[in-house]
């Protein structure tokens, strides 16, 4: 599977301390672990010996401890210790399966082959006048690339966050440039009118708005309001999306929001991310296929729609099987 090659968040940093937490990335179970060292360890969630596990165990200083029959791997998935056996000496093959894993954004990334593609860039994370702060998880009873659609369509603005992100009396979505990248696509130009685009909108505003899908099942949108709009003067935001997908038809969603915005508390600048996502779920969720329908021909599209349209194009010559049809 392509999607292997791929990094994909699992769950967020802060959730990983002393014990090991089980999770699930393309329908493999994962155990997930921090070291002595602090150094985060993802493996297969499935101890060699009798299968048992491994995220019901414990961690014992440097090594994790199955919970069926207490024996111990390091931190590079070797069994040290076999308490059944204490003179043992546990062969190299007496070993759990290692990923690679890494911390990002304030989530734990995972990659499941060895074939590695470039952890996707979130361009605001490094920008000191942005104050970072995540949202989620939403777990969405839907696959990660309807998740990705639903984030780069501006058309559903009017009906879906009517008074929020859009108006029913302005409706029309200007034309705007799209053009494919390496890790999927990027959009300029796009403008959307907003009763409230953010949480200091002050008046209804002309916004404009820049995607980029950074991965198959990451993307990115800066949103610049018109200067006057808001009650913070040069207030800009970007937006991360990271999805992990769980199975094909179930994903883990978070948001990493990047805000010039150092006043307003954590809880207000996540509230408007929550109702904003809360709008969009019960759509998501409705929609059938919940795999995303990759020939064309499939769904109806319009012109309106050409950034889903590039995005699909993307899957397909990725050769990507997992969440869609
Ligand atoms: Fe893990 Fe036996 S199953 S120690
Ligand atoms: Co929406």
């Amino acid at each position: 599977m392509i999607e292997q090659s791929h990094w994909h968040p699992v769950t967020q940093s802060s959730a990983v301390s002393g014990q090991p937490i089980g999770v699930t990335l393309l329908g493999q179970a994962v155990v997930v672990w921090r070291d002595q060292q602090g150094m985060i360890n993802a493996w297969a969630d499935q101890c060699p010996h009798r299968g048992a596990r491994f995220s019901l165990g414990r961690v014992t200083g440097d090594t994790l401890e199955c919970a069926y029959h207490g024996w111990q791997f390091n931190n590079q998935g070797r069994c040290v210790h076999v308490p059944a056996l204490p003179s043992f000496k546990p062969p190299d093959t007496h070993c759990a399966k290692v990923f690679q894993a890494q911390e990002a954004y304030g989530l734990v990334w995972v990659l499941l082959s060895g074939q590695s593609s470039p952890l996707p860039l979130f361009a605001a994370e490094g920008d000191p006048q942005l104050r970072k702060i995540n949202c989620g998880p939403y777990d969405v009873a839907t696959s990660a690339p309807r998740v990705v659609e639903n984030f780069l369509d501006m058309s559903h603005f009017g009906f879906v966050h009517e008074g929020w992100l859009g108006s029913r009396d302005q409706t029309t979505v200007q034309d705007y440039d799209v053009n494919p990248t390496q890790t999927g696509l990027l959009a300029t130009g796009c403008k959307a009118w907003q009763p409230q685009s953010n949480v200091h909108s002050q008046i209804a505003a002309l916004v404009e708005y820049r995607y980029e899908v950074t991965g198959p099942f990451t993307a990115v949108l800066t949103k610049v309001p018109d200067a006057g709009s808001v009650a913070i003067a040069g207030f800009r935001e970007s937006i991360g999306l990271f999805i992990c997908p769980l199975e094909p038809e179930t994903s883990r969603v978070w948001f990493r929001l990047a805000v010039a915005d150092f006043e307003s508390t954590h809880d207000t600048l996540q509230a408007f991310q929550h109702t904003i996502f809360m709008q969009d779920k019960p759509v998501l969720e409705s929609q059938t296929p919940k795999r995303l329908p990759l020939q064309s021909g499939a769904e109806c599209h319009s012109a309106a729609d050409k950034a889903s349209a590039i995005y699909r194009r993307h899957l397909r010559q990725l050769g990507l099987t997992f969440g869609v049809c």
